[in-house]
Order: C-alpha cells, then sequence, then structure tokens
C-alpha cells in the first residue's frame, strides 16, 4: 500500500507540528504548511521558517509557507502534495491567532479581521482546496478533512468574542461538511482542545492578565494544561482509516473543561 498524504496548516510550532511530527513518525507523507510570518496586525509571534524547517526536518516532510487566507496559495499547496505523492488522504487546519483581551466593540478592527480571517476563513479556505483533492482518490474512499476548533466555541469566553464566534463557525462548518460528504467515504471531524501548553495560551493569559499559562490549569478537571502531543494523537486517530464510523463530529481533548 502506498503511503497516506497528509496536508497540515499551522504546522511550524505547536499543535500543528506535533501532529506532523506524529503522522510522519506513523509513516505518512506530510505537507507541512506555515505563515511562519508574524502578523503585523497581532502583538505576539507567529512561528517562524525555523521552527518549520525543523519540523520539516524528516524525510516524509516537506515544509511550504502560506497563508490559510490566501486561498490560491491553499490550492497550490494541494497541488503540491498531489503532485509529490500522487494524492491527497487528510487535510488538517490547524493554523490559529487569538485576539481580543477587551469588549468586542473595543477591540482594533484589525485584530478581529485577524481572528476571523484565519480562525474561521483560513479553515473554510482549506476546506475548498483540499475536499475536491480527497474526493479525487478513487473509490473506496477515506479521506479526512480535520479541524482545530476549541472548548471557545461551545462557550462564551469574555474578551474572546471573535474567537469564539470563529470557533463556533468552525465547528457548524464540520457538521455541516459531514452531511454534505454523506456516502463518499470522505469525512469531516474537528477536535475541540482545552488549555494546551503553546504560544497562543500564553497570548491568553496576557489577553487576561494572568501571570502565566500554568494558571489555566485549574479551570480543568484534570488540573493540569494538556500537552500538544495530547491534541496530536486525536487528531492523528481520526485521519486514519479506523475513524470510518465518525464524520460532523466536534471531539473535545480538554481534559474535561467542558464538563
Ligand atoms: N493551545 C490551546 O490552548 C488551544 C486551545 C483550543 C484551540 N486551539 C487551537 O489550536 C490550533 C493550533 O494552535 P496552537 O495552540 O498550536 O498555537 P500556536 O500559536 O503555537 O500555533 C499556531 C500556528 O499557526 C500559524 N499560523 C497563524 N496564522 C496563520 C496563517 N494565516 N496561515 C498559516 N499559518 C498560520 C502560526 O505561525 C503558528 O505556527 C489553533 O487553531 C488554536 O486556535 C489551541
Amino acid at each position: 500500500m502506498s503511503p497516506r498524504v497528509a496536508l497540515v496548516t499551522g504546522a511550524a510550532r505547536g499543535i500543528g507540528a506535533a501532529t506532523t511530527r506524529l503522522l510522519a513518525e506513523q509513516g505518512w507523507r506530510v505537507l507541512a504548511v506555515d505563515l511562519a510570518a508574524d502578523d503585523p496586525a497581532l502583538p505576539y509571534a507567529m512561528g517562524t521558517a525555523a521552527e518549520l524547517s525543523t519540523v520539516a526536518d524528516h524525510p516524509n516532510v516537506i515544509a511550504l509557507i502560506a497563508d490559510v487566507r490566501d486561498r490560491r496559495a491553499l490550492t497550490a499547496a494541494v497541488a503540491e502534495a498531489e503532485d509529490r505523492w500522487g494524492g491527497l488522504d487528510a487535510a488538517i487546519a490547524a493554523a490559529g491567532v487569538i485576539a481580543g483581551g477587551r469588549p468586542l466593540w473595543e477591540v482594533p478592527e484589525d485584530q478581529e479581521d485577524a481572528v476571523l480571517d484565519t480562525d474561521l476563513r483560513g479553515v473554510v479556505n482549506l476546506a475548498r482546496a483540499a475536499i475536491p483533492a480527497l474526493l479525487r482518490r478513487p473509490a473506496p474512499r477515506s479521506g479526512r478533512f480535520l479541524a482545530v476548533a476549541s472548548a471557545a466555541a461551545t462557550r462564551g469566553l469574555p474578551m474572546l468574542a471573535a474567537y469564539c464566534a470563529a470557533k463556533a463557525g468552525v465547528a457548524g462548518l464540520v457538521r455541516a461538511l459531514g452531511a454534505e460528504l454523506g456516502d463518499s467515504g470522505v469525512t469531516a471531524n474537528a477536535v475541540s482542545p482545552g488549555s494546551t501548553d503553546t504560544p497562543i495560551l500564553a497570548e491568553s493569559a496576557r489577553l487576561y492578565d494572568l501571570p502565566e499559562a500554568a494558571a489555566f490549569a485549574s479551570q480543568q478537571p484534570m488540573a493540569r494544561l494538556l500537552d500538544p502531543a495530547e491534541v496530536a494523537a486525536v487528531l492523528v486517530f481520526l485521519a486514519g482509516a479506523e475513524s470510518s464510523g465518525m464524520t460532523g463530529s466536534v471531539v473535545p481533548v480538554d481534559g474535561g473543561l467542558a464538563l
């Protein structure tokens, strides 16, 4: 059997990097996509080209710098994966940003745009670019469209309204895609992480005037932050053929935060 092929966005660090690494270890070929540059609208650093190169320092991984807000760039990325490895089996939207820290109507518009455009539109862009490729695989298919939503998809978190709106949008998108994809063999699912130890959580702590990200641990019944590898493990299961009974699901991976 030829190896399965994945495209992962937000792959330079955090959950996207952990997912890329685990897929590669399991023999997948992975196109690791990241902006790999700071966003002038946002006050914290994005993943870097050096971090993306480190993730791609594996024979099964190729790095590609692209912005998920750029639909044509994602279409080109999908074409790159298909040309290089003969098709696409999983597209995983992990790229995301956070902003807020004040009521919605006081958040600078460029920050609101960054959140909505990356966290929701970026996922829609990947679905548009990648699902046709997943469907180009001959039947019987086991294509997987996956997105990283958030506990914020179901909770009204103050000072993070645009982020909550985008993540609820991702959950709705995945449910509708699951229905649309029907009996095609291609499925759409999402995970909703709780507080996971990555730079976006450090920025969330800053937005809430907390001393450090570890302060979020007490909100989760497990009383600790999650490791990105724990979220990646669920994404990699969902990417595999073994998740064939699931579509339109939004799976909490949150140490019990949603309980
Ligand atoms: N860490 C948490 O506690 C947590 C909780 C719930 C959901 N999430 C979600 O998990 C996903 C991954 O976040 P993370 O925790 O790994 O954060 P992170 O900040 O470590 O990683 C996000 C990555 O996305 C990249 N990125 C940002 N904008 C991009 C764009 N426009 N195009 C391409 N790449 C872009 C960044 O460069 C970075 O490498 C995000 O969607 C986030 O909203 C995280």
